[in-house]
């Protein structure tokens, strides 16, 4: 297993360009299969996800060719409409074949995405989403069987605006002739990528971003080559770091106009951020201010991905703050471990208390989830000596190396083995 190893007390300082969006490349991967011709992403982050997802590409029958940052998908010898059981449990985004491979297919066979640390997450919205353009959704065995023979558009009502459900419906509807409108559909940015992404590919969807998404048929899809838009929740996450260590850094190709939310929080902590559209300048101050409250919510709220790198700088803020996680179940799984190292947290159910410390002080740690394994690497560049975050590679699933990313601004971080 390994672990990050973080010397805390570092002022971050340094440029830094952002990365490609995990969040936009997994469902624009899915999407790309359906054409038969060449699709490549110009720009791929190297993170598990993105890997798992171009390997059960390659099961299905793809042909998945990567070269650094650059992914090509050949999808004519897509055979396989049946998701590879042990695949499709270690990432839940491969439930955003779905939509895909019916559409392809008209029929697909996918086992039940497990469930993981920041909650249950179900696919029940998916599922009536589908069943609303016709298609007989029938389980067994774990296995989910959906019958698209008699697939039709139509108008699909979202109880809950569901990022993936809104992505699943979106690829079903596109080779489906007629027009399919999503109400109460997610607005979060990847969502209006994956529509720009599908309509540079010939496709017909607009509305992205609303409430309300329409999508009309189209006969075929050609191939194309596209960059995924950047990456908001590692923009933040590296603001973050800064802001934790009272420094000042600046990213390039970072999605300003999608980060609001994450910006005003920010400068309510006493940050200065200087923000351009592609640009973004933060200077820390030397001990950040506690924000009262945070909820987070579907976009343009606060993102719940951000939620518990925020929770991280709030622990060593001056004042008292609350939380609100209303999005998943389970998000304060790294309390415990913030609290070993010195934080006052209090949580109960979806709400955390925070009273801020002026110091944490390094421990060992586990990462159990892809952002609080983040946000304890955060809390490491704060404190008092070294910390070490068992289970890196649950980071490196959103994260291309982020020691790498945090060296490169200054940072004592390092991978080791343990
Ligand atoms: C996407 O997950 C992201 N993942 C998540 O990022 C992100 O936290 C989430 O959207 C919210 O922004 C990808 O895009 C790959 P949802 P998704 O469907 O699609 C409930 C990260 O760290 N729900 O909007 O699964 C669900 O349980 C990850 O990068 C149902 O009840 O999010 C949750 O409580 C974490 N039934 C809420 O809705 C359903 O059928 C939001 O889920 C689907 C979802």
């Amino acid at each position: 297993m390994e672990a990050f190893l973080v010397e805390g007390g570092q002022r971050l300082e340094g440029t830094l360009r952002v990365d490609a969006a995990k969040n936009a490349v997994l469902p624009i991967l899915a999407a790309a299969i359906l054409t038969e011709d060449a699709v490549t992403l110009l720009d791929v982050p190297r993170i598990s996800d993105a890997a798992h997802m171009a390997e059960i590409l390659t099961i299905l029958g793809c042909e998945v060719e990567q070269q650094g940052k650059r992914m090509t998908v050949r999808s004519g010898g897509l055979h396989g409409w049946e998701m590879p059981d042990r695949l499709s449990k270690q990432i839940r985004s491969s439930i955003f074949l779905l939509g895909p491979i019916l559409s392809r297919f008209r029929k697909a066979t996918v086992t039940y995405p497990g469930g993981c640390e920041i909650g249950l997450r179900p696919i029940d919205l998916h599922l009536r989403g589908l069943r609303s353009l016709g298609v007989k959704v029938s389980e067994s065995g774990g296995m989910i069987h959906c019958d698209g023979s008699a697939m039709k558009a139509g108008d699909v009502y979202f109880d809950y605006p569901s990022v993936g459900a809104t992505e699943n419906v979106m690829m079903a509807a596109v080779l489906l002739d007629g027009v399919t409108t999503i109400h109460n559909a997610a607005r979060e940015p990847e969502i209006v990528d994956l529509q720009n992404f599908i309509n540079a590919m010939g496709g017909r969807v607009k509305g992205a971003g609303s409430q309300m998404v329409e999508i009309t048929g189209v006969k075929k899809l050609h191939g194309v080559s596209y960059t995924p838009m950047p990456d908001r929740i590692v923009a933040g996450t590296l603001l973050a770091a800064a802001a934790i260590t009272g420094g000042e850094i600046e990213l390039t190709n970072a999605p300003t106009a999608d980060m609001m939310a994450v910006l005003s929080k920010l400068r309510e902590m006493g940050c200065l951020i200087h923000e351009e559209p592609a640009t973004l300048h933060i200077k820390a101050p030397e001990r950040l201010a506690a924000f009262s409250q945070l909820q987070t919510q579907p976009h343009p709220g606060f993102p719940t991905d951000m939620q518990v790198q925020m929770l991280a700088l709030l622990s060593v803020a001056q004042g008292m703050g609350i939380i609100m996680e209303n999005v998943f179940e389970n998000r304060f799984t790294h309390a415990g471990d913030l609290n070993r190292m010195g934080a006052h947290i209090l949580c109960s159910g979806r709400t955390a208390v925070v009273q801020g410390v002026e110091q944490l002080y390094g421990a060992r740690v586990t990462a159990r989830d892809l952002r609080g394994g983040a946000a304890l690497v955060l809390a490491g560049l704060k404190a008092q000596g070294l910390t070490q975050v068992d289970h890196a590679e649950l980071v490196d699933r959103g994260y291309d190396h982020l020691e790498d990313q945090l060296t490169a601004l200054g940072a004592r971080i390092r991978r080791i083995d343990v």
